[in-house]
């Protein structure tokens, strides 16, 4: 990226995500899922939110479907514009870090090295990989929005799983089976039981 705000000075703010998460009652981070296209990020994003908002946590989903409609909507499926998806998505979490949320996002995120940039750019322990593992048969056959098909027959270049790469995560802090072996239940609970052996949640 061409560094065109050369001239910009960093404020600090009085209110510190120290005192924001003292005021919430807990630790911000960042949740992020990552996985195939139909391996159900979304829907445990989603669930895993619910349960913590219930227990009146501070948090937000970015969707990769949805922010893909909006803030990188100029940005196509080539590995570039890819990079540059979550490029700004890992800005954004950082932001969201410092304002004391618990940040989930759910996004393809193939690229490791994509992965493993955001997790450089935030304080360790900060950065939690969540890889929802299900294989590319189950996705494929689940097809919920039909893209599997289309990409089949050739009318979506570049997609993850068939024409593009996926790189899964060497070293997730958690990984979930989305393969439909393990219920969403269960699924969320162990997340959440991992946030709080982990000290996010008290
Ligand atoms: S990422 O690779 O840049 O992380 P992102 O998560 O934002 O992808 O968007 C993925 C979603 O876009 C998929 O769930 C699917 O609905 C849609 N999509 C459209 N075209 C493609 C494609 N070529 N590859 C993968 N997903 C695609």
């Amino acid at each position: 990226m061409n560094d065109k705000s050369s001239n910009t000075v960093w404020h600090n703010a009085t209110v510190t995500r120290e005192r924001r998460e003292k005021l919430n009652g807990h630790k911000s981070a960042i949740l992020w899922f990552t996985g195939l296209s139909g391996s159900g990020k979304s829907t445990v994003a989603h669930s895993v939110e619910e349960k913590l908002h219930q227990k009146k946590c501070k948090t937000f989903v970015f969707d990769g479907d949805n922010v893909r409609q909006g803030l990188c909507g100029d940005l196509s499926f080539s590995d570039e514009d890819r990079k540059e998806n979550i490029r700004r998505i890992g800005e954004m979490v950082k932001l969201f870090l410092e304002a004391g949320t618990i940040a989930l996002t759910a996004f393809i995120s193939p690229f490791k090295e994509d992965r493993q940039k955001i997790r450089s750019m935030v304080p360790h322990g900060d950065f939690i990989e969540i890889y929802c593992r299900c294989p590319i048969e189950k996705c494929e056959e689940r097809d919920v929005k039909g893209l599997y098909k289309k990409a089949r027959a050739g009318e979506i270049p570049h997609f993850t799983g068939i024409s593009s790469p996926y790189e899964e995560p060497e070293k997730p802090e958690i990984v979930v089976d989305t393969d439909g072996s393990v219920s969403l239940e269960e699924t969320v609970d162990n997340v959440l039981a991992i946030l709080k052996s982990k000290g996010i949640l008290v």
